[in-house]
């Protein structure tokens, strides 16, 4: 089986390359791979990541949501078999009223401050991994009081009476 790692990087995501998150979604998802999982990425743009979860996972469900993209990329998404794409704003609760619940959410949408914090708030009690990409770290030092300088670096902010996990990651 390819690694997550090489998929994320063959479907030309920048989640590897640009970014490292490939390790981190190593160590989260390897033990999900062969279960039928749903997984929701906040984020379409050109497809590369929906391809890429869908190769990752084949017996998951993967549903993107994103405001701006074309109709056309929409349409495509909602005919690949184990997949579902919504035009919407992701950061309002009316969008996810009728969505379910999921085992991993990652959110790699606008990347703004106040949207990262809407997410870790309201979209944690629906799933079981919450992950939030490109955290901006001077704003992390604000709401932390700690100064996160490694790039790549995981923050696990699971509260440990939970089973969430949400991991922000840049
Ligand atoms: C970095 S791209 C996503 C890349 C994709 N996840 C991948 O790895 O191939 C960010 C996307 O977030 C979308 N976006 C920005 N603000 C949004 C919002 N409020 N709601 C939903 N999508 C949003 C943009 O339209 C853009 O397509």
């Amino acid at each position: 089986m390819q690694s997550i790692t090489d998929i994320l990087y063959k479907h030309k995501t920048d989640k590897v390359g640009h970014h490292s998150y490939g390790p981190i979604y190593e160590e989260y998802f390897n033990q999900l791979r062969d279960q039928k999982i749903r997984i929701c990425e906040i984020g379409i743009d050109k497809g590369y990541s929906i391809n890429a979860w869908l190769e990752i996972f084949p017996h998951g469900e993967v549903v993107g949501i994103d405001r701006k993209v074309d109709q056309k990329v929409i349409d495509y998404y909602n005919n690949v078999p184990r997949c579902s794409a919504i035009k919407s704003n992701a950061y309002t609760i009316s969008t996810w009223s009728d969505l379910g619940e999921f085992d991993i959410i990652i959110d790699d949408g606008s990347h703004k401050p106040n949207h990262q914090t809407w997410v870790a708030g309201l979209l944690m009690n629906r799933c079981k991994i919450l992950i939030i990409e490109d955290i901006n770290i001077k704003f992390l030092k604000r709401v932390t009081g700690v100064k996160w300088s490694r790039p790549g670096k995981v923050f696990n902010m699971a509260n440990h009476d939970s089973q969430d996990n949400i991991i922000a990651v840049w």
